[in-house]
């Protein structure tokens, strides 16, 4: 398990809030509220995100899963930094919820990540970036080599956030490497699909 990482303290000059992200205790697992509050903001966020790609009844993840994750250590929580409650004891107090990531170790040299989410009030301020950049900072220090996500993508017209999406990964060094199926991996979601879609695999080397 990674460190707590405190990726700014306070604000930066420009006034973008500054975050500090950490995989929770496996005991947070147990901490219904703090779970729901997971849960809720993820499915929220991916509703907008991923809007008219999925019919009615689809949602992201369920408290089950989130707990699931948090018990594995597998889902970073991003919260911004509160200065106002920040004591010299303890400099580096958590503030609102704002976002997480599940990062999974698949092998001794691959890991992926996946249900990247951040608070809508906070998306465009570079706080995403922040939050990739811890995940590729872990996945370094437990020795992975490649870093791993994977994108759907609608094919019957242009997702604006999907091919934002697509052109940052590959911005941050990620090279798609193959079309996986979505309805192999997922058969009870596939029929929740609005239309067609592909399933991009997307890796990075992690230098
Ligand atoms: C994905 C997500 C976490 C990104 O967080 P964010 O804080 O909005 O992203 P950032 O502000 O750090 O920007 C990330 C990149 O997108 C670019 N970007 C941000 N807003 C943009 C916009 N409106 N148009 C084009 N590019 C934009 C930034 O310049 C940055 O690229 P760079 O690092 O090369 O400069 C957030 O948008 C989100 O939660 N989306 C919904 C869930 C989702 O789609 N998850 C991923 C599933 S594939």
């Amino acid at each position: 398990m990674s460190p707590t990482a405190l990726v700014n303290d306070g604000e930066t000059p420009s006034g973008t809030p500054r975050l500090l992200i950490e995989f929770p205790p496996a005991a947070a697992a147990d901490n219904a509220s703090e779970i729901s509050a997971i849960t809720k903001l993820v499915n929220r966020v991916f509703i907008e995100g991923e809007a008219g790609i999925w019919n009615s009844g689809y949602v992201r993840t369920s408290d089950a899963e989130v707990a699931d994750f948090v018990r594995k250590g597998q889902l970073a929580l991003a919260y911004l930094a509160s200065p106002a409650l920040a004591s010299e004891k303890e400099p580096d107090r958590k503030g609102q919820l704002v976002g997480c990531v599940c990062v999974k170790r698949i092998s001794d040299s691959l890991c992926t990540l996946s249900m990247l989410a951040l608070d809508e009030a906070y998306q465009g301020l570079g706080l995403g970036r922040e939050i990739f950049q811890f995940v590729e900072d872990h996945c370094r220090a437990l020795g992975c080599t490649t870093l791993g996500l994977d994108i759907l993508v609608p094919t019957s017209y242009d997702h604006p956030l999907k091919t934002r999406m697509q052109a940052w990964y590959k911005r941050r060094g990620f090279r798609e490497t193959r079309l996986a199926d979505f309805a192999e991996e997922y058969p009870a979601l596939a029929p929740l699909l609005s239309g067609p879609v592909v399933y991009r695999v997307f890796e990075k080397k992690l230098g």
